[in-house]
């Protein structure tokens, strides 16, 4: 995994956080060891009780002295956390394994899940994104200044941050919102929150040691994610000289309201739940969640994020998540819930390059946010970290003596990008040259370096190894280029990070859904931690730079608060609909958005149904609508026991009684995948069901399909005729294997696009995956 910048911010954000999130909340010094458990209440078990709070509080803790045997209870007290009641039925508490054991067994309870600690996942880009305050999406929907996004997060830093100050141009906030700020010693909400910032809420009873219980964000994450989606305009912004500009919230309009769940440690999923709780109760519209699960995507029961947002999403409450920063790898995907709107990340037109310049005049671009005194064209005595003390350069190992005056080469891995720079720093040398990961391919990171650094991909860093080794006195300089903004090299790309399907768990709902931008994103920052979050970094600044599926959810977040505004009546799955089938899927050059993890064309797995594309979302044509009753039916074709589907419906479902013989396949998602396991002539079918939400009623759709390679691809009708009486119709898509074609590859792609001949085109990708070849051939 990689280090730092880029991960944690996106899952809370992702990478950072990933190795601190790792440690159980365990208190191993007791002799029966409590942890923190979610337990779910069977339906009809939960108490009935007009407010949550203190009361559902102490029903629970009845609830554990009726179902928890005396002896039981005599070595550790039991102890309710939260209890949810919006989110999901039940509550959180501090149980030791017997006690979990035991109430696990209780017919009253559902089931008990461990907690666990996620990890967390930056303004060109609205208009990047085609945004403009005269036309299109942010016109028609007035900026959302009747939407709030409620952001689960590291908290807010309101302090002297324009991004959040209150807007004299703004209504008072929507009426319905039933939020607000707390205040807490460091955190003045009376001061702080105005009608921009709406609410600030803080959930801590999953972690160990809370710094300071508040929703100020002492990390920068939640800030930068928060500011992303709906800061308002600030004039002349910048991190340093790079990315100067007008920095503004995809959704400029909107108000925000504040979960604080993430800490240094992670994220606790109890005290994610509670903010799902809490966030549901105050009435937002939108959730973003820019933070998952630690490896595998749990199972969707297992998975708190995955139940919170089923019960926001079941009350038209939109949540948008991060994909994850764990890419390339195939099924690196978390929050692949079919609810959920799961967003990869991608490039901009924007880049910051810092070219290493090596002695025999080769020159090796790379990229940089370093902001002091540059190098200059001298060069100066180059050596690799692995000849002087370490490889990937860490404090203490690196040779002071070989490395004083020096720029070093660090390989990746093991400590933080800054980290390296910092150690080069700390051993004196002049500065770092940082190599990344093979899987990365065509990207390197970008980072605030506290020392002259570049960081370049995996291939130039090779090559500059080599010189080294063949030369007897190496030199190198490094010349910063600052911001360069344009059509090279072509945008949008796919980050190398971002996570990637197949879907885990539901391999036939196609994740992520789309991507954003998500690489070198300029937003606010927090006052309270450095750029680089090095301690021996004392810069503060007012926006920072960062990259991570973190920073590409919370543009969705946005966009989906504007079409939120703009079509209010429209479901979360339709407003996820709209933006998945008008996604582009062509780059500024005219080719299919690259993947700089292999240097060629990038898949539905990775970028999903596309780039988003607001001003077309918010008019697509059709659109591939689903309520909780299709979730239901999905999750019972799944194969869910009616215990794991009550988790999520806390109602009493019963799998055996309903849609006998439905099929995962059939879940009316915006986008197909289909899987075959043997290899003799297979044919799968799904069937779609389409609402035409056009301006036009009388409205003829007809089919084009592009067959993924191996199969032959149709369509039941092939034209589709609306009217005034016929809003919705079906249609089934047959794959079908072609006869004696063998295909090599695991996956092959392909799309089908409905067109009424006129602006729209509803697109949804195809992807198959095959059975290993050996098996193709045997079969065959
Ligand atoms: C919080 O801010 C309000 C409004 O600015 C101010 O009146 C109040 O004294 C502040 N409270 C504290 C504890 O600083
Ligand atoms: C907000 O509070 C009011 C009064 O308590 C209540 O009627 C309303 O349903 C609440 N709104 C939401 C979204 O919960
Ligand atoms: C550091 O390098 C110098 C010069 O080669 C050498 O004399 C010294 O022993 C090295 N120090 C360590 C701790 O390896």
């Amino acid at each position: 995994m990689e280090p730092r910048p880029l991960a944690a911010l996106c899952v809370v954000l992702a990478l950072v956080v990933a190795a601190a999130a790792a440690v159980p909340a365990e208190e191993l010094e007791t002799a029966e060891a409590m942890s923190s458990y979610i337990v779910h209440v069977a339906p009809g078990h939960a108490p009935k009780l007009p407010r949550r709070g203190l009361h559902t509080t102490r029903a629970y803790a009845s609830f554990l002295r009726a179902h928890i045997p005396v002896e039981m209870m005599s070595s550790a007290k039991p102890k309710v956390l939260y209890s949810y009641s919006h989110a999901a039925a039940g509550f959180a508490a501090r149980l030791t394994s017997r006690q979990a054991e035991h109430l696990a067994s209780v017919s009253s309870v559902l089931a008990v899940v461990p907690d666990t600690m996620h990890e967390r996942h930056t303004t060109l880009t609205p208009s990047f994104l085609g945004l403009s305050e005269s036309s299109g999406l942010l016109q028609a929907s007035n900026g959302a200044t009747n939407v709030v996004i409620g952001v689960i997060d590291t908290g807010i830093y309101p302090i002297d941050r324009a991004s959040f100050a209150a807007d004299p141009s703004l209504p008072p906030p929507p009426s319905k919102f039933n939020g607000s700020c707390v205040s807490t010693p460091s955190f003045n909400g009376s001061a702080y929150c105005n009608n921009k910032l709406v609410g600030a809420k803080f959930f801590s009873k999953g972690q160990r040691f809370p710094p300071d219980d508040s929703p100020l964000d002492t990390n920068g994450h939640g800030t930068h994610t928060a500011s992303t989606a709906a800061g308002s305009a600030v004039a002349g912004a910048a991190f340093f000289d790079y990315a100067r500009g007008k920095a503004v919230g995809v959704a400029p309009g909107a108000r925000i309201a504040a979960y604080k769940a993430c800490w240094e440690a992670g994220c606790a999923s109890i005290d994610i739940l509670a903010a799902f709780d809490e966030a549901i109760a105050d009435g937002v519209d939108v959730i973003s969640v820019s933070l998952g699960a630690v490896g595998q995507a749990p199972e969707f029961y297992d998975d708190l994020t995955a139940v919170g947002a089923f019960s926001a999403v079941r009350k038209g409450i939109v949540v948008s998540a991060s994909a994850g920063n764990a890419g390339p790898g195939e099924k690196t995907a978390v929050n692949i819930a079919p609810w959920i709107l799961t967003v990869g990340a991608s490039t901009i037109n924007r880049v910051f390059p810092a070219d290493a310049v090596l002695g025999n005049g080769e020159t090796f671009t790379g990229t940089s946010l370093y902001a002091g005194k540059p190098l200059g064209s001298a060069k100066l005595p180059l050596v690799y970290g692995g000849d002087v003390g370490s490889n990937v350069c860490e404090a203490q190992k690196l040779n002071a003596t070989k490395v004083a005056g020096k720029i070093v080469l660090c390989d990746p891995g093991v400590n933080g990008r800054a980290e390296k720079g910092e150690a080069v720093k700390l051993a004196g040398g002049a500065g770092a040259i940082l190599a990344s990961t093979e899987a990365f391919g065509e990207q390197a990171i970008s980072s605030p370096h506290i020392i002259a650094a570049t960081a370049v991909p995996f291939a130039a860093a090779k090559k500059i190894k080599k010189y080294i080794s063949m030369q007897k006195s190496p030199v190198a300089t490094i010349i910063f280029r600052g911001t360069v903004v344009g059509g090279s090299p072509p945008s949008p790309r796919m980050a190398s990070f971002s996570s990637r399907g197949p879907n885990i768990h539901a391999p036939e709902i196609l994740k992520p859904d789309v991507t954003a931008p998500g690489v070198d994103i300029l937003a606010a920052w927090t006052g309270a931690n450095s750029p680089t979050e090095l301690e021996s970094d004392k810069r503060r600044v007012k926006f920072n730079i960062i990259s991570g599926t973190s920073m590409s959810c919370p543009h969705v977040s946005g966009i989906a608060a504007l079409l939120r505004q703009a079509r209010p009546k429209w479901s979360p799955a339709m407003i996820k609909s709209a933006l998945m089938t008008t996604a582009y899927n062509m780059d500024n050059s005219g080719s299919i958005i690259g993947d700089m993890s292999t240097g060629k064309a990038s898949t539905p797995f990775a970028r999903g149904a596309g780039h988003v594309d607001p001003n077309r979302a918010v008019d697509p044509g059709l659109v591939y609508d689903a309520d909780t009753d299709d979730y239901v039916t999905f999750l019972c074709a799944l194969g869910y026991t009616d215990e794991q589907v009550a988790i999520m419906t806390r109602d009493a479902t019963s799998c055996s009684t309903r849609n006998m013989g439905a099929a995962v396949g059939d879940h009316n998602y915006p986008a197909f995948a289909a899987t075959f396991t043997i290899n003799k002539f297979a044919v799968i079918k799904q069937r779609r069901t389409v609402r035409n939400v056009g301006s036009n009623a009388r409205a003829t759709y007809s089919a084009k399909v592009t067959s993924p390679a191996g199969t032959r691809v149709t369509v039941k009708p092939e034209t589709l005729r609306f009217s005034e009486t016929k809003e919705m119709l079906e249609y089934e898509v047959t794959f079908a294997q072609r006869m004696f074609d063998i295909v090599t590859d695991k996956h092959t792609f392909g799309s089908i696009e409905w067109s009424d001949g006129g602006e729209h085109k509803v697109t949804s990708p195809i992807a198959i995956t095959w059975p290993a070849l050996a098996t193709q051939l045997s079969e065959m």
